[in-house]
Order: C-alpha cells, then sequence, then structure tokens
C-alpha cells in the first residue's frame, strides 16, 4: 500500500504520517500548508504542496505515486470561525472533498480514510455518544463533517471503495515537543497561554449538572489517534470485500474541566487559581465517547492517560513558547 496523507503536515496528520511510516508503510503527505509546516515531517517524507480543490495536482499525485489508499486530514477546524465564514468551511471541506473522491474514484483507489469529529453529534443529552447516537450538528463545521460522512459512505458504495469515517473527539497531547498544535483553540493550549500570560485560567460554566458544575468531556491522547489510524488503515487494506466503518475514537472516559484545570496546575506547577466565567452558548454538559466499537471492530484502546496527555502538550507548548518557562 502507498497512502498519501491529506493535510499531513498538520497537528494530527503528522502524528499519522510518522506512526504510519514507522510502522513500514509508504506514506506521501499532500498539504497546502495553510495551517500545515513542513518541518513536523521526518526528513525525506515526499511532501506535493497543493490543495485538494485542485483536480489537477489530485490526479498527478495519485497516478505518479501509484496511491492505493488515501487519509484525509485536510480540512479548516475552528468552529467559531465556520460560524463566521460557512462559505468557505463548505468551500473547503465538502467541495474539497468531493473533488477528491472525485480524483480517487477516477483513480480506482481503494482505500478512504476520514476525519471526522464528534461535533457530528451536537450536544445530545446522553451519558455516552455511541455511533448510533443521532448526529444533530449545532455548527457550521459539524454540518461539514456529518456532510462529509455521507459524500464518503455515497462514493465509497458507488465506486467500490471501502471508507472509513473516524469521529475524533477531543485530542490532546503531543507525540515530540516540535509536533504540538501551535493553534490555541482547544482548552489545553488555552489553560496554558493564559497562565503564559500570568492571567488566570477560564472555566466557561460551574452550575452544569455534573459532579463538580463544570462541563466534561472525553480527552484522547493524539499518538493515540495516530495509533488508531494504523489499525483502521491495516483493517481496510486487509478486508477482502468493501464495507464502510464509522468508529468513535475517544477514551470513553469523561474529566471535567476543573479536574483538566487542577491537572495542568499540577503539571505546569503554577497554582494560579481559576476565573469562572458564565456559560457559553452551544456547551454541552457532557460529551463523553462509548469506546466499545472500535475495541470490538479493531481491538484497538487508547493507552495513554489524561496526564500523558498535558505533561506532553505542555512540553509542546514550552517548545513554541519559551517564555513560558519564565512566566
Ligand atoms: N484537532 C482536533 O481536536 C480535531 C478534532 C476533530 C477532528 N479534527 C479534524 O482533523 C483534521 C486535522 O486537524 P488538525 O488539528 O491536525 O488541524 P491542522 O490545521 O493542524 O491540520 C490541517 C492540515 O490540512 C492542511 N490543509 C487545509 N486545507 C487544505 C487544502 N484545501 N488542501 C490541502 N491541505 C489543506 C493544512 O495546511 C494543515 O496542514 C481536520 O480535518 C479536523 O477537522 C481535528
Amino acid at each position: 500500500m502507498t497512502w498519501l496523507i491529506t493535510g499531513g503536515a498538520g497537528y494530527i496528520g503528522a502524528h499519522v504520517a510518522r506512526a504510519m511510516l514507522e510502522a513500514g508503510e509508504q506514506v506521501v503527505v499532500l498539504d497546502d500548508l495553510s495551517s500545515g509546516v513542513p518541518e513536523r515531517l521526518p526528513a525525506g517524507t515526499e511532501l506535493v504542496r497543493g490543495s485538494v480543490l485542485d483536480r489537477e495536482v489530485l490526479d498527478r499525485t495519485l497516478a505518479g505515486h501509484g496511491i492505493t489508499g488515501v487519509v484525509h486530514l485536510a480540512g479548516k477546524k475552528q468552529v467559531g470561525e465556520s460560524v463566521q465564514r460557512p462559505l468557505h468551511y463548505y468551500r473547503e471541506n465538502v467541495y474539497g472533498l468531493t473533488v477528491l473522491l472525485e480524483a480517487v474514484a477516477a483513480a480506482g483507489v481503494e482505500r478512504f480514510l476520514f476525519s471526522s469529529s464528534a461535533a457530528v453529534y451536537g450536544v445530545p443529552d446522553v451519558e455516552l455518544i455511541t455511533e448510533s447516537t443521532p448526529c444533530a450538528p449545532i455548527s457550521p463545521y459539524g454540518e461539514t463533517k456529518l456532510a462529509g460522512e455521507w459524500l464518503v459512505r455515497a462514493a465509497g458504495r458507488a465506486h467500490g471503495i471501502s471508507t472509513a469515517c473516524l469521529r475524533y473527539f477531543n485530542v490532546a497531547g503531543a507525540g515530540r515537543p516540535e509536533l504540538a498544535d501551535t493553534g490555541v483553540f482547544n482548552v489545553v493550549p488555552m489553560f496554558f497561554d493564559r497562565l503564559t500570560r500570568g492571567e488566570a485560567p477560564r472555566i466557561f460554566g460551574d452550575d452544569y449538572p455534573t459532579p463538580d458544575g463544570t462541563c466534561i468531556r472525553d480527552y484522547i491522547h493524539v499518538s493515540d489517534l495516530a495509533d488508531a489510524h494504523l489499525a483502521v488503515a491495516r483493517k481496510l487494506t486487509g478486508q477482502t470485500e468493501n464495507g464502510d466503518l464509522t468508529v468513535n475514537i475517544g477514551r470513553g472516559e469523561g474529566v471535567s474541566v476543573r479536574e483538566l484545570a487542577d491537572l495542568v496546575a499540577d503539571v505546569t506547577g503554577d497554582k494560579t487559581p481559576v476565573q469562572v466565567e458564565p456559560r457559553r452558548p452551544g456547551d454541552a454538559a457532557k460529551a463523553v465517547s462509548s469506546a466499545d466499537l472500535i475495541s470490538k471492530e479493531l481491538s484497538w484502546t487508547a493507552t495513554r492517560s489524561m496526564r500523558d496527555m498535558v505533561e506532553s502538550a505542555w512540553e509542546g507548548w514550552c517548545h513554541h513558547h519559551p517564555e513560558a518557562l519564565r512566566s
């Protein structure tokens, strides 16, 4: 198999590319570098600089490298920005995927993995989110991921492609400091950012119906997520019949924002008390994945702990923000 990893110079993509290379797979990366960083890739990795919206580049890359499977991570991922720029999100995440699937079908590629998101579920009022929990996204970003899943499954059925849609829960941590997420869009880097500025980490709402009143989420280490991609890629490779797989990727364990803040204080050594702000619209009290299906289908479970995530994320943060160690 030779895998094309779109968005392979991004935070998650670079971990996936490394995991697949280390496992002996052939890998080519396609990335327009809109948020990706080529230095994240191991030396010698083939990088095609181009967009998934560019059919010509796709045709050339798929044929030129003899691609037999695609892992599609390229896309826009900021929920708030998707509310401001929905057309941009639909163009990049949905139209871009259509162009890619057309190229994949024309080239006869038979394996396709798609980065979906827990955002497809919206804010379901359930203890554990299973793959059969109804999807009701509440942001244009989540809508583009759900529409993406429909496209992937329909194209798979029509063109004989084995597909997998991976619904990531809250991704955190870094496999190496230099691979850390440099954006400040998730709660862990948001806490680090506030502490580095000498400001109190903020918690949005402490009056939710949860044991400590703060929201509960399911976090997954980015290296576990990368390993899950490899497991899915291997499963699709071994399949003799085409099929589609849609799975949650989480740990099945809820952690409250206050518990996370305590862990961040412990790891960073900065005990600045948190500041409680009003609730943000659209935040569910609890969003925890059932991890049963991926365990049953792939005999795969996450192995890294919440502490592994926070410690590795902090190392990565300090690598990119050396001033954090002086503050
Ligand atoms: N980070 C998370 O918590 C999270 C959670 C759920 C799902 N996801 C999904 O995982 C994927 C990767 O996320 P990430 O956190 O690594 O984000 P990222 O921004 O670090 O990576 C995205 C990569 O895609 C590239 N890219 C963007 N548009 C492109 C295009 N049109 N053509 C080619 N390359 C393009 C970017 O340059 C970047 O390298 C995204 O699809 C995202 O929606 C992420």
